[in-house]
């Protein structure tokens, strides 16, 4: 019994064994032909390493680093053994039914600028989820999608650098395309395509990623800030002129989020008139009355 298989039955089992799980479904194909037949991209995605199983596209994409690959190599996965999230959380999900892909980048640009980097990719995967699917995204600050209040996808963005000199940057992305885990923490909180009523080829919506975050890379490396996509990222701003909560590990307040500044931190009034600048390493920030 192949890989593939072996994991479609083992979900399958789980579903009988009502452990919360949707039906999984034959995975659509995200290999290196299919990708590469779809990219329209000058760098991003020149070479292309789709893998059936990983422990994480982030880490392999690490590994390839080291190991001198191009900038703009792209990693993807049909199933991640060890996905990670944010603040060292696992990124869990069914085999086929998500996107797992990470995207190795060189850029020349000061260290403390890296984590603007997530917002990019959030910029440009809010767009290409429109492209492909034509349904409406919206960003939580800083770097999930959301529809519908829920979340769609999740950008890791790890580094390697010294003082002043990027080794590398490793971007992830994990999106939820198709069936996906149903438990009651998650219910309320996450979402699919598919469950948004619209069913993706997975290729042709990673290769519309890339494509929209090399035009929106370059914009962001010529002006050496995110000034020119200011507008459109807290166009797209879903606590934009609400109240929002602000945790931090030190203390906890409540403030009006005004959007991003062209360094990527959140502009927030606190409630005794004076303005912040939040930085996303610090603190989480969510609706008052949940998640967004
Ligand atoms: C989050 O916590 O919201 C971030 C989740 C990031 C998940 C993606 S899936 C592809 C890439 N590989 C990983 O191990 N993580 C990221």
């Amino acid at each position: 019994m192949g890989l593939k298989t072996e994991i479609l039955n083992k979900l399958k089992m789980e579903t009988t064994e009502n452990k919360g799980y949707c039906m999984v479904e034959e995975p659509d194909a995200m290999t290196e032909s299919t990708i590469g037949s779809l990219l329209k991209t000058n760098k991003i995605g020149s070479v292309i390493c789709a893998y059936d199983e990983i422990d994480s596209t982030n880490a392999e994409a690490k590994r390839l680093a080291e190991q001198g690959a191009a900038d703009g190599t792209l990693v993807t996965a049909n199933y991640q053994s060890a996905g990670k999230g944010r603040r060292g959380r696992v990124w869990e999900n069914p085999v086929g039914s998500t996107i797992s892909m990470s995207v190795l980048l060189r850029p020349d640009i000061e260290p403390i600028k890296a984590s603007m980097l997530t917002l990019v990719m959030a910029l440009s995967v809010s767009k290409a989820i429109e492209n492909v699917s034509g349904l409406e995204t919206q960003i939580k600050w800083p770097n999930d999608i959301i529809i519908h209040k829920k979340k769609v996808c999740g950008i890791l963005t790890e580094m390697s650098a010294e003082m002043d000199d990027i080794h590398y940057v490793i971007i992830g992305c994990g999106i939820n395309t198709g069936t996906m885990k149903v438990s009651p923490e998650v219910r309320d909180k996450a979402t699919s395509l598919l469950l948004e009523g619209k069913k993706v080829k997975r290729a042709a919506l990673v290769a519309e990623v890339l494509s929209c975050f090399e035009q929106e890379y370059e914009r962001f490396l010529r002006a050496g800030n995110l000034a020119p996509l200011l507008e459109e990222y807290n166009s797209r701003l879903v606590n934009i002129g609400k109240e929002v909560k602000i945790l931090g590990s030190l203390q906890e307040y409540q403030a009006m989020s005004e959007g991003i500044n062209e360094s990527g931190e959140l502009i927030v009034i606190k409630e005794d008139g004076t303005k912040e600048a939040i930085f996303a390493g610090e603190v989480s920030v969510r609706g008052i009355y949940g998640y967004v």
